[in-house]
């Protein structure tokens, strides 16, 4: 019998809030999402109250998980920031210091050697694409990678791994991640159903994201690749700020319009100081499946060009291709069943630059890792 929202609120009256109050009455409640048997919403809490709210998010996402009738549950915590309050967790909203100063705030993931992310200012133009062959690539040259699917609204991970399967639990408190084609991959789409609605607020977002960094058991990496939602919004931001990134690769297409927009991706990078590993440009050329002939449907080498004006390295070009596009949706990307192909190539010598780029990103300032 699948478990119902009210028989959850329930639940919750049993699990007592840090003032001894149940958590239901806690006024911290969002609105409860339940989907066969998988269970999320998040607790709104005040900045400064986060740790002693920790325990009891934990207490009650142990509560829901344990009911009959629940598969999974993943419970947010929040925080909100009191107007005018300094927030002790968003150094980038302040005057930007000096990396080393904002870096001391951030907290890695234990085992993980570098984060990049992919991104790009606009929806559309591939970087869900990019990011796994671009991980595979680099899994190519002999690193240990994981790949993060940060998009909380369109998880992309699933179709263009193939991946049905839901993560198993460790100890009932940490997931396992899926490994495929030699990656280690988490989404949130590994979670919940494609036609779950996502009624995930800004904030919870956050927190949803925090948690797929922090409670999986991701090993030993040597590059974790994060695919980005589209856009500069709270995800990005969240990243940026809280993650300590080693970089972010910017995906665009040559039209002048995603440039635009790759432009202000680029810009809110370097306003947190994360630097930019550089451009691919995707989409580049169009090569007719049936006679080979080869033209530029969004213009070509205008990612190139802007790599240059921006000052940052230009990383590639991966070609519009009907090959790439079918692989991504069969979920058998390019770089896994045809490396040595053109387009596996290509992204293959984009993943050799951006290793290039990760070491000279490398960074001297100290970094705090707490362990889990
Ligand atoms: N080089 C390419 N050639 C042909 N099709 C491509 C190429 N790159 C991406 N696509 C296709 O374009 C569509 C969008 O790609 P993708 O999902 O990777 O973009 P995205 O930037 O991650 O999108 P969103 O902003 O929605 O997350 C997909 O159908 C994908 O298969
Ligand atoms: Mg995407």
């Amino acid at each position: 019998m699948a478990v119902t929202k009210d028989q959850v609120l329930a639940r919750l009256a049993a699990v007592p809030a840090p003032d001894g109050v149940p958590v239901t009455q806690s006024g911290t409640l969002s609105d409860i999402v339940v989907t066969d048997g998988k269970v999320f919403f998040s607790l709104t809490v005040d900045a400064a109250e986060v740790q002693r709210w920790e325990p009891v998010r934990k207490r009650v996402e142990d509560a829901v998980r344990t009911m009959p009738g629940v598969q999974s549950a993943l419970v947010a915590l929040t925080a909100e920031r009191k107007p005018g309050a300094q927030s002790a967790r968003a150094p980038a909203e302040r005057a930007p210091g000096p990396r080393a100063a904002q870096h001391a705030q951030q907290i890695g993931v234990p085992g993980v050697e570098a984060i990049i992310a992919v991104a790009s200012g606009k929806g559309g133009v591939g970087k869900s694409t990019t990011a796994v062959n671009l991980a595979l690539g680099l899994s190519a040259l002999g690193m240990k990678v994981g790949i993060l699917d940060a998009d909380i609204y369109g998880p992309s991970l699933p179709k263009l791994l193939a991946i049905k399967e839901k993560p198993q639990t460790i100890g009932g408190t940490r997931l396992k991640p899926i490994t495929r084609y030699g990656l280690t991959a988490m989404s949130i789409g590994f979670l919940i159903d494609e036609e779950t609605p996502m009624v995930w607020r800004g904030p919870m977002v956050i927190s949803a994201l925090t948690q797929m960094l922090r409670e999986v058991e991701w090993g030993k990496l040597d590059v974790m690749v994060v695919d980005m939602p589209p856009g500069t919004g709270d995800a990005q931001l969240t990243m940026a700020q809280q993650v300590p990134l080693k970089g972010a690769v910017i995906v665009s297409t040559p039209q002048d319009l995603a440039l635009i927009d790759a432009r202000r991706g680029i810009a809110m990078f370097r306003k947190v100081n994360v630097p930019v590993l550089g451009i691919v440009e995707n989409m580049s050329t169009f090569i007719c499946p049936n006679c080979g002939t080869r033209s530029d449907i969004f213009g070509h080498g205008g990612a190139r060009h802007e790599a240059e004006r921006l000052g940052v390295p230009f990383l590639g070009e991966v070609p519009l291709a009907m090959t790439i596009r079918e692989t991504s949706d069969a979920g058998l990307p390019v770089v896994a069943t045809e490396p040595d192909g053109p387009h596996g190539t290509a992204y293959r010598a984009i993943a050799q630059k951006v290793r290039e780029q990760i070491g000279a990103a490398a960074r001297p300032a100290p970094r705090i890792v707490i362990e889990a």
